[in-house]
């Protein structure tokens, strides 16, 4: 897509045309800003956060005044790609009324152009009066990292026959009920792509396979920064925790060494200055202050 700001319109245009949709997750300034130089399309400001930002286990910990804080760094960070903000854990499932007031709040105060909520058919109300209200919402379907317990682990779903069928119901009544997009996370291939088939709007495909509308990955598994862990669907294209790593252990031992900071990271007094200066002191000229 070109530099301009991705709008709804063109992610339908991408839709009708096969155009690859790309979007990666980003938390915070320089990662937004990493992001739009790569020209990608969208910036999810995910929930995931909470795994790859703040060091918790789940995404479950992760709270609207987190997700509002991290939405409008990514905000200011980005010129050109829609900036979907996730709905933490019980934002939007306790009331209609709670999630229209919390996605405004990610809009509003957080800068994002759009949302993103994970659940079917139980969510569709939800979707509905969102997108009535002028709120574009992505979807999420497959592994749903908010009912992690509920799932049983980080597994893949749709894998029976009729979890398949359900899935496409899913992202079926998602789209009747205005969603723009929707994430399919941990589906087999041929189920991501038996729904991408069927549906109007694009499927956005995490460990799905290629035949997803467009892909979104987490920034911190492709650029290497966790320093071990890498869920089987990334691709590390850096080693981004290897070379911080060797970078900071140099700076730590040129401290320790006196090396740093040296003449150029170094300024000094201008002469009169410094002579005025050991003058107060009641020093001579040349002896140290
Ligand atoms: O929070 C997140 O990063 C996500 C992606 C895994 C799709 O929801």
């Amino acid at each position: 897509m070109e530099n301009s700001r991705t709008t709804l319109k063109k992610i339908r245009e991408a839709k009708a045309t096969g155009e690859k949709l790309t979007m990666i997750t980003a938390y915070d300034y320089p990662g937004a800003q990493l992001a739009e130089a790569a020209g990608v399309d969208m910036i999810l400001v995910g929930d995931s956060l909470g795994n790859v930002v703040l060091g918790y286990e789940t995404t479950l910990p992760v709270t609207m005044d987190d997700m509002v804080h991290h939405t409008k760094a990514v905000a200011r960070g980005n010129k050109t790609a829609l900036v979907v903000a996730d709905m933490p854990f019980l934002s939007y499932q306790v009331s209609i009324e709670e999630a229209v007031k919390n996605a405004g709040r990610l809009m509003q105060e957080g800068g994002a152009h759009a949302v993103k909520l994970e659940g079917g058919r139980d969510v569709v109300p939800i979707v509905r009066r969102l997108t009535s209200a002028g709120i574009p919402v992505m979807g999420h379907l497959g592994f749903t990292p908010q009912s992690v317990h509920q799932l049983g682990g980080f597994l893949m779903q749709g894998k029976s026959a009729q979890a398949a069928k359900d899935l496409l119901d899913d992202a079926k009544a998602l789209e009747e009920a205005g969603a723009f997009a929707v994430v399919l996370e941990l589906v087999p291939a041929e189920v991501a792509a038996a729904i991408t088939r069927r549906l109007n709007i694009p499927t956005i495909g995490i460990g799905s396979g290629p035949a997803c509308d467009g892909q979104v990955q987490v920034f911190h598994d492709v650029l290497g920064l966790n320093a071990s862990f890498t869920p089987r669907h990334a691709k590390r294209y850096a080693e981004l925790y290897a070379v911080g790593s060797r970078a900071l252990s140099e700076y730590v031992a040129e401290v320790r060494s006196g090396q740093f900071p040296g003449p150029e990271q170094t300024r000094q007094m201008q002469d009169e200055e410094k002579a005025e200066f050991l003058r107060l002191l009641g020093l001579e000229e040349g002896k140290e202050a």
